[in-house]
């Protein structure tokens, strides 16, 4: 017999002994496009829930929804200035915190005489442990306070391994970015409840998502923000849960729609 046939014969045998791993792959391989699929159309309508229907329905009224006024952390630079100015295009009063009183009088100033609101600020730094709440407590107090925006957070320098991080960095890490996000939400979110309506936005990161060797606990402390909120909402408003919504990209947002929860 040639070769050929010889060939021909042997692969026609395993091939028949191989219709059973082959099916079990086929199902695999269906279950896994069925899963990926399922994914996406998720993906597809949290992106349209977002980012379109909102913009088809026109434009919603803050104050109304939520009150009159925001706080906003860390918000004389970046995301949470960009923040603060947003909310106050918005017609929402705002309330900066920082560190630098100078920047905190001269962002104050500029979007009041921009978006004609109201605003104020209080310095604080979030690096100081327990410090800075009972002066923030006290300045709220009689504040009605509809949205809290946690922007405040530190990162590395540069990523670097766990073992060699200062344990300075370390607290600053956790004061900053986990407590200052707990210990304000503490704050206002009885107000919230009472009012039965305000909004928590906690900036987070796209860290948050996996664990980051060289960034260990920045990711940490992201997931930290991502995850309380919706833990709250469940013990505070129990069964009654409406909307929680958590997206993750390079910057994240924790959406807290209390108007929904507390109905
Ligand atoms: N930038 C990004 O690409 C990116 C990506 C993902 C997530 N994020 C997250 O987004 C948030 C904002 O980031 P950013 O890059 O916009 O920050 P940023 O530009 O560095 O702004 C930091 C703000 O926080 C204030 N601040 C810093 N340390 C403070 C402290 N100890 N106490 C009180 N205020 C303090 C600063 O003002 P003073 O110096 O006057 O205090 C400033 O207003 C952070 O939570 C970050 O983790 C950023």
């Amino acid at each position: 017999m040639a070769a050929v046939d010889r060939f021909f014969l042997l692969y026609r045998e395993i091939s028949r002994s191989c219709n059973f791993y082959i099916e079990a792959l086929a199902i695999v391989g269906a279950w896994y496009t069925v899963r990926k699929c399922v994914s996406l159309a998720f993906d597809t309508y949290s992106m349209l829930r977002l980012h379109l229907i909102p913009k088809l329905g026109g434009e919603i009224d803050l104050v109304k929804r939520y009150g009159k006024w925001a706080v906003v952390t860390g918000s004389t630079d970046g995301i949470g200035k960009a923040y603060a100015e947003e909310l106050a295009k918005r017609g929402i009063n705002i309330i900066l915190i920082s560190r630098n009183k100078e920047k905190l009088e001269a962002v104050s100033r500029s979007i009041s005489e921009t978006y004609k609101v109201e605003t104020d600020f209080i310095v604080a730094d979030f690096s100081k442990g327990r410090e800075p709440y009972p002066g923030i407590k006290e300045a709220l107090k009689d504040r009605e306070i509809g949205i809290l925006v946690n922007n405040v957070g530190l990162f590395y320098p540069y990523p670097d391994y766990f073992t060699n991080l200062s344990e300075d960095m370390l607290w600053d890490m956790i004061n900053i970015n986990i407590a200052s996000a707990n210990m304000m939400m503490h704050i206002v979110l009885p107000g919230m409840v009472e009012r039965k309506k305000g909004a928590i936005v906690n900036v987070s990161s796209a860290s948050c998502c996996q664990p980051t060797p060289m960034l260990t606990i920045y990711g940490a402390s992201k997931l930290n923000c991502a995850d309380v909120p919706q833990a709250i909402y469940t013990l505070v408003l129990g069964s009654k849960i409406g909307y929680a919504h958590a997206q993750a990209t390079t910057v994240t947002k924790v959406v807290a729609k209390s108007s929904h929860y507390f109905t």
